[in-house]
């Protein structure tokens, strides 16, 4: 037998990537390549790329450039550009970078081998559609091997929101959602495989609908699946947080009491222009609701500033939402101009008012999320411990809240969602003791 290839993969861009990336990965092992962590002795490389933002956009052309040299001292090294930047760019990218062996969209990667036999042809391979065949039906199982106690899990893809700023829907498609079985099956192959924990991912994971009961219908489905301790959810969106969905916070021990729930702007004027459909105010008592079925949820948000027409009143609606919140994480971003969208064609803010906004939020941010964070101490967590830490004897890990936790630990407990004591705070993390159980 040949030894194996070597497969880089990058990966840019949101957890939908990451799973995407463990997905090609597996697609291409059934080609002989093995993943390695350096791009040097790759005989092909993978670029899974993000649109998101003008800048996230960039890197990818900044990284190909880079790779020049690669190529020239490996002629058989084959370079491959996959995720959002190759749906809404491939075919200039397949023009203007001779370079490039390969362009595959995030819908059509379970083709890569066969694309892959063509590129060792010497051919150039193109492929950005919107397949009508179940991409997950021909990547089938999960590949064994060795993989830590969490895991990402697409269950719903696409969007068909159309936020005036946003590219996912071009990139991503319509919504589409995985069956209930089949999600179901692959957590069971990912319990067998050690895993402890999942988060479901979907652009709009809360608009499921593979399951008759919506999201809520799935969770509890795998709320079922023994061996399977925690389930967690991203990104979901304020319109489609249902009734049974808030219920289940309250009531389904595997679900953790964490929810990342983007509002975008505070500013009613702001988010129609954002076509969010939702209002400020309806995004406070969606969130009252969710506390009121389970009080200690952590909140995350993803914010914009610098839309297109925001005001200062505007800004300071959205500081104001952000005080009457409380969040214990999260996200913000200057508004980036993404041609296609309807926003991009509006007049645009300043870039210094744009970073003055954006210093003041995330001060504004910081401090809240230090707040609620310092809380813990004194608290009892359960935390579910992932790798060894870089001093002697500590292992990290995550509490509920998704908050990281470091402590003293025997090793053994690796893998394992153990009671801590939290007894100090830092800057990005807290400090524990295991809670010996008599
Ligand atoms: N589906 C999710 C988020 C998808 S994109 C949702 O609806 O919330 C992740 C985040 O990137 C968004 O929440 C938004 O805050 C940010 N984002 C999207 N487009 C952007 C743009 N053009 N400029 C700046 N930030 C953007
Ligand atoms: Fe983008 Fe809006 Fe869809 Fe989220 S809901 S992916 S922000 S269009
Ligand atoms: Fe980026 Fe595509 Fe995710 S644009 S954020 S990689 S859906």
């Amino acid at each position: 037998m040949s030894a194996p290839k070597k497969l880089f993969i990058k990966t840019y861009g949101c957890q939908m990537n990451v799973y995407d990336s463990e997905r090609m990965a597996e697609a291409l092992g059934g080609q002989g390549y093995e993943t390695t962590q350096t791009p040097d002795d790759a005989d092909m490389i993978l670029l899974n790329t993000c649109h998101i933002r003008e800048k996230a956009a960039e890197k990818v052309y900044s990284e190909l450039g880079r790779m020049k040299g690669l190529k020239a001292a490996n002629p058989d090294l084959k370079i491959g550009v996959a995720g959002c930047v190759a749906q809404a760019e491939g075919e200039e990218i397949i023009k203007r970078q001779p370079m490039v062996d390969l362009v595959v969209g995030p819908q059509s990667y379970h083709r890569l081998p066969a694309m892959e036999q063509a590129v060792q042809t010497g051919a150039r391979a193109l492929d950005t559609d919107f397949p009508e065949d179940d991409k997950f039906e021909t990547l089938k199982k999960r590949a064994k091997g060795k993989r830590g106690p969490t895991a990402f899990l697409t269950v719903q893809e696409g969007c068909d929101k159309f936020c005036a700023f946003c590219v996912v829907p071009y990139t991503r498609g319509a919504e589409v959602s995985r069956p209930a079985d089949q999600v179901i099956a692959e957590a069971r192959e990912l319990v067998e495989l050690g895993v402890k924990e999942i988060t479901l991912l979907g652009q709009n994971v809360n608009a499921y609908h593979g399951h008759d009961g919506g999201l809520a219908g799935l969770i509890w489905a795998l709320d079922k699946v023994d061996g399977l301790e925690r389930i967690r959810f991203t990104t979901s969106h304020p319109n489609d947080m249902d009734d049974a969905l808030i219920e289940a916070h309250g009531t389904c021990d595997k679900l953790m009491p964490y929810l990342h729930l983007p509002v975008q702007s505070g500013s009613d004027r702001i988010l129609k222009a954002m076509n969010r459909s939702h209002t400020a105010e309806s995004y406070v008592r969606v969130i009252e609701r969710i506390r009121a079925a389970r009080p200690d949820l952590l909140l995350s948000g993803d914010f914009i500033v610098g839309f297109p027409g925001e005001t200062d009143q505007d800004f300071e609606d959205t500081l104001s939402l952000i005080e009457a919140v409380e969040y214990g994480q999260a996200y913000s971003f200057k508004y980036s101009t993404r041609p296609g969208t309807p926003a991009a064609e509006k007049e645009q803010l300043p870039e210094d008012i744009k970073s003055e906004r954006l210093a003041r939020l995330q001060a504004l941010l910081s401090e809240q999320q230090r707040r609620v964070q310092d809380r813990m101490v004194g608290r009892d967590v359960k935390v579910l411990f992932e790798k060894v830490g870089r001093e002697k004897g500590q292992l990290i890990g995550k509490s509920e809240y998704l908050h990281a936790v470091f402590a003293e630990a025997d090793p053994a407990l690796l893998g394992q969602v153990v009671p801590v004591k939290i007894v100090a705070s830092s800057a990005n993390s807290l400090q524990g003791a295991v809670i010996n159980l008599p």
